[in-house]
């Protein structure tokens, strides 16, 4: 890259637009120049905006630049939006409409059919949706999934495309942080576990089967569409008093027998659609197995890969299906803002943007 491509951190001082900053003003090909947030925000100093709660270094930069609104800004041709899901739906349409590209990290537009919803490695190909483009100009919005689908599909992809799966239970344990900023009361949250997180159980019941989806291209110049995968998933989801990185315990029906040390293979071996792409924040594993019975766990493994990488362990038989196991990844890294940005960098590689 000769010179890098300016971009714009829509909800730049909200939890996940924290992590944005954080990991944007230091990246290989993106340049932040807008950093914007809600009127509460707009015209004062990001260090004075943004109650910066992240262990790693405000940058400097960052802390002097003044925070804008969130009407659209042609300077730039990429937009990452972390906004507060109320406020998305319509910024991002505008930013789009105004033919700028929309990496998103909220959830209004991940079921719309003419919008990938893409996990880099899992389903990059679905970025051919791209080519509908329902917006002027090359505008667009491509969508990450939830924060817990993406530790879920990541971990069930390499058995979904090896053995086949007939049906999945998962159960979440969220971390704190994916409420947001300041997000839920303590009060309500030490010593206690919360069994209800509004919205998030649809999620992880109809999301993976977009992302497992087949992308078909239309015949004779019509659109192209994703046909969803058919499996019948049931989630749980709890709030549990962990800082960041949510874990799940997953059980699933294979649609053929597979040994134990297949399924741990199939993990291990898994590169996913981004192998030999040269993506600068791909990890050098999507998944990695821990053997250890009392792995993984958010205060030590959430940080393997940069945060990139998603923690599998304890494969055991499951009685009532077939296999059970645990997943973590982190929710703000993988899960959000980590996960966005390798989206972008795949819609850079494949030429997507203008
Ligand atoms: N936290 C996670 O782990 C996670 C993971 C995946 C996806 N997400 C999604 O990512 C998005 C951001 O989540 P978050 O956890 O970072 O939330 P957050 O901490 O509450 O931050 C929300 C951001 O949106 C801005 N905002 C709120 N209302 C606005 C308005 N009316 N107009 C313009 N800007 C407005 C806020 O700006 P001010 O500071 O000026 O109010 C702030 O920058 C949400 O859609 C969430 O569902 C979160």
């Amino acid at each position: 890259m000769i010179s890098k491509i300016p971009v714009a951190i829509l909800g730049s001082t909200g939890a996940v637009g924290q992590r944005l900053v954080s990991l944007l003003f230091d990246h290989p090909w993106f340049e932040p120049v807008l950093l914007c947030a809600s009127e509460r925000s707009a015209g004062r100093s990001y260090a004075e905006a943004a109650d910066w709660f992240l262990p790693e270094t405000l940058p400097a930069k960052a802390a002097a630049m003044t925070v804008a609104g969130c009407t659209p800004d042609l300077r730039v041709p990429l937009v990452f939006s972390a906004l507060d899901a109320d406020a998305a739906a319509k910024a991002e349409a505008e930013w789009a409409r105004a033919g700028i590209l929309v990496v998103s990290n909220t959830r209004c537009y991940r079921m719309d059919a003419t919008v990938p919803l893409v996990i880099p490695e899992v389903n990059g190909d679905h970025l051919a949706l791209l080519r509908n483009r329902v917006w002027p100009g090359r505008g667009g919005i491509v969508t990450n999934p939830n924060c817990s689908t993406i530790g879920l599909v990541l971990a069930l992809k390499p058995l979904f495309d090896a053995f086949g799966i007939q049906a999945v239970q998962a159960v979440t344990m969220q971390a704190a942080s994916g409420a947001g900023y300041p997000g839920v009361p303590a009060i309500d949250l030490i010593d206690n576990i919360v069994p209800y997180i509004g919205g998030e159980e649809d999620k992880l019941e109809t999301e993976p089967l977009k992302i497992l989806g087949r992308y078909q291209a239309g015949a004779s110049g019509e659109p192209g569409s994703i046909q969803p995968a058919s499996l019948p998933i049931s989630a749980s989801c709890y709030r549990v008093p962990v800082l960041d990185g949510h874990s799940l315990a997953v059980s699933l029906r294979l649609g053929r027998k597979a040994k134990p040390e297949d399924i741990i293979a199939a993990w291990q071996e898994f590169r996913g659609q981004t192998a030999g792409l040269d993506l600068p924040s791909a990890p050098q594993r999507p998944l990695l197995y821990l053997s250890a019975p009392n792995r993984p766990q958010p205060r030590l493994d959430r940080l393997t890969g940069g945060g990139m990488t998603v923690c599998i362990g304890r494969l055991r038989p499951c009685p009532v299906l077939d296999w059970k196991f645990a997943v973590l990844s982190h929710n703000t890294i993988r899960g959000a803002a980590g996960g966005t940005i390798l989206l972008a960098e795949l819609c850079v590689r494949q030429g997507y943007l203008k």
